[in-house]
């Protein structure tokens, strides 16, 4: 997959992979798993064993956003000391989105910067949180609020593991990819429109590999997150809202759906996104069993917090919007009002023009 100087690899023979990357790079290797995967991991310790590496520390965790804390760095980092994990080791994370972004700030911080592999084992990891190098923890105060952009020997999506994916987690990456469909691959949107949730593996890989171009594209066009990667917001500044208002009870995939018809209705008089395009981009998340009307909510909350959300960044409220299918537009700045009024659409089902 071009773009990244690392390549992506979309592999149903993940253990193999994985062994090959580190043992170009090294001989000492730990590993840290999610417990939901610890036989995928026990499977990738063994090939990196007969590959010559030499396997340091092999342990599995919890994984989920408490996981996301720098308590859990600290204690990777105690482990790593007591295993002699040094400067020249890899670290390889094996799992979802919440173990790549914490081992990958490990990774970053042990003993000045250690390499690590991600392997993901969910599809939001496979399309979206494994790539980029982006690695952190929450804070009590808000989400990813500390972290490190700290680039991986190569990326490895674990087609195997997707087999024991629970159908809603699988569902919550479908978002993700259609956000990369609009901001660059329209006819994605037509592929993740017509596969059915139990589609075989050849189909997922196909979304999965185009999904992860879309991002590693715009990752490589701006690799320290200062500029082009705002167009990976597309439908987050509504969706990190919804997650805060609704106290995270909306996961973060549905409110990621949620934040796209918001977004598109916000750009219908803002860049001219058509109600056409709209109604394909609505059809494709309802396809995949997401909802696209936002439920009891009070509005004035999300608003609130997406002020909050933007004491971080610059001030007024600034948006991603969609222009047409393939194009973005980012720093586009809304009033309160129009905000509110968006707000006020979403709760109700999209009308017949799209929107
Ligand atoms: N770094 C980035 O650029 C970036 C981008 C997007 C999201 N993220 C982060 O990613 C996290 C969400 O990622 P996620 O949805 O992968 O979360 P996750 O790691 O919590 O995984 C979701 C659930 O799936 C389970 N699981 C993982 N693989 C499995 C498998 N193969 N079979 C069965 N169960 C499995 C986990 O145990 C967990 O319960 C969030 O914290 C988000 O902030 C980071
Ligand atoms: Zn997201």
């Amino acid at each position: 997959m071009d773009g990244l100087p690392y390549p992506i690899v979309v592999t149903d023979d993940a253990t193999a992979e994985t062994a090959r990357f580190v043992a170009q790079a090294t001989r000492g290797v730990a590993v840290v798993a999610d417990v939901a995967v610890a036989g995928r991991a026990a499977a990738i310790a063994s090939a990196l064993e007969a590959a010559g590496c030499q396997v340091l520390s092999l342990h599995t965790v919890v994984a989920g956003e408490r996981f996301k804390r720098w308590r859990s760095v600290a204690t990777l980092h105690d482990r790593w000391l007591a295993s002699e994990v040094d400067r020249d080791s890899v670290a390889v994370a094996v799992g979802g989105g919440t173990i790549t972004d914490v081992v990958g700030l490990a990774a970053a911080t042990y003993l000045r910067g250690v390499k690590w592999i991600p392997v993901a084992t969910t599809l939001l990891g496979m399309v979206d949180a494994a790539i980029g190098g982006k690695t952190g923890v929450d804070l009590p105060q808000g989400k990813n609020l500390a972290g490190a952009i700290w680039h991986p020997l190569a990326v490895i999506a674990d087609l195997a593991a997707l087999g024991t994916l629970p159908p809603r987690i699988r569902s919550e990456a479908i978002p993700e990819m259609v956000k990369a469909a609009v901001i660059g691959d329209p006819s994605l949107l037509e592929l993740i429109d017509g596969t059915r949730a139990d589609a075989g593996m050849a189909a997922w890989s196909e979304l999965i590999a185009r999904a992860a171009t879309v991002k590693a594209r715009v990752v490589a066009s701006d690799p320290a997150d200062r500029g082009a990667r705002a167009a990976l917001n597309l439908g987050h500044t509504f969706a990190h809202a919804f997650e805060h208002a609704s106290r995270y009870r909306i996961r973060h995939g549905v409110a990621v759906a949620l934040g796209l018809r918001a977004a598109g209705i916000l750009a219908r008089d803002r860049t001219g996104w058509s109600g056409q395009d709209q109604a394909l981009m609505l059809r494709a998340l309802r396809r995949h069993g997401l909802r696209t009307r936002l439920g009891r909510m009070d509005t004035r909350a999300v608003l609130e917090a997406m002020r909050l959300d933007k004491k971080r960044s610059s001030g007024s409220l600034r948006f991603v919007l969609p222009v047409r299918l393939g194009e973005v537009q980012t720093g586009v700045e809304a009033s309160d009002d129009e905000v509110l009024a968006v707000l006020d659409q979403l709760t109700r089902p999209p009308k017949r023009a799209g929107y």
